[in-house]
């Protein structure tokens, strides 16, 4: 008799608990935001007296990692971390990836820059053959929203406004997020050392100086380890 095909939701389940062979023991991890990490901070929680606690990218990970009773230390109070686990919207061969899906982009890339590697964990729909299809997110300062929506315009991107509940969406730094569709990044790196000095942009969801070197992919045949 077959089995019904896995769903997403048990593929990020396998990955997020895939990921905990990826934790070192006794140290503090790095957390990061989304459906699949959620899935991961709860097989963490099985682990938790295994680490001394977890770097988080965003409120909402804070809440969920201590209401399993994972304790959270502030970035500032911590050292470098050995390890960042996250997920991704897109993750191309080199372990570039675009995030910010969940708005949560610009404290990912400071817990992924304080921490020495970066594991993504994502399902096979997040795998691209080059960046682009899904809108990059970009976290701006409200009072440069339009100009940085013209310039992206003159590359060809069209810029709109994440809402929610029909007002602009608010980060947790207090900030806007603009998805911007359209783009053809054909150099990653590039392309986010150019819009990261653009005035009023905070964070560009393009991770290529912060790129993943381990991708833990979930599949039906179960997790691959690309790196
Ligand atoms: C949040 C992110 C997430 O990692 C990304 O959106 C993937 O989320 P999910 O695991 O829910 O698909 O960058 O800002």
């Amino acid at each position: 008799m077959s089995s019904a095909p896995m769903t997403q939701d048990e593929l990020k389940t396998l990955v997020g608990r895939a990921a905990l062979a990826h934790v070192v023991r006794g140290e503090i991890v790095g957390v990061g935001t989304g459906s699949t990490v959620n899935k991961f901070i709860d097989a963490l929680a099985t682990i938790k007296d295994q680490i001394r606690g977890a770097v988080s990218s965003s409120v909402a990970s804070t809440e969920r990692l201590q209401a399993l009773g994972i304790e959270v230390f502030d970035s500032n109070a911590v050292g470098e971390l050995s390890v960042y686990i996250d997920g991704a919207d897109e993750i191309d061969g080199r372990g570039h990836m675009i995030k910010g899906g969940g708005a949560a982009l610009t404290r990912e890339k400071i817990v992924a820059a304080q921490s020495r590697r970066f594991v993504c964990i994502a399902d096979a729909s997040k795998q691209v053959q080059a960046l682009g299809a899904f809108p990059v997110p970009v976290e701006v300062i409200p009072m440069a929203a339009q100009r940085i929506t013209r310039q992206f315009a003159a590359q060809g991107g069209q810029a709109v406004l994440r809402l929610k509940d029909g007002a602009p969406l608010v980060t947790d730094n207090g900030q806007h997020i603009l998805d911007v569709r359209g783009l053809k990044i054909t150099d990653p790196l590039a392309f986010e050392s150019e819009v990261n000095q653009w005035p009023g942009v905070v964070t560009v969801g393009v991770f290529a100086h912060q790129k993943a070197q381990v991708c833990l992919l979930a599949t039906p045949q179960g997790v691959q380890t690309l790196q």
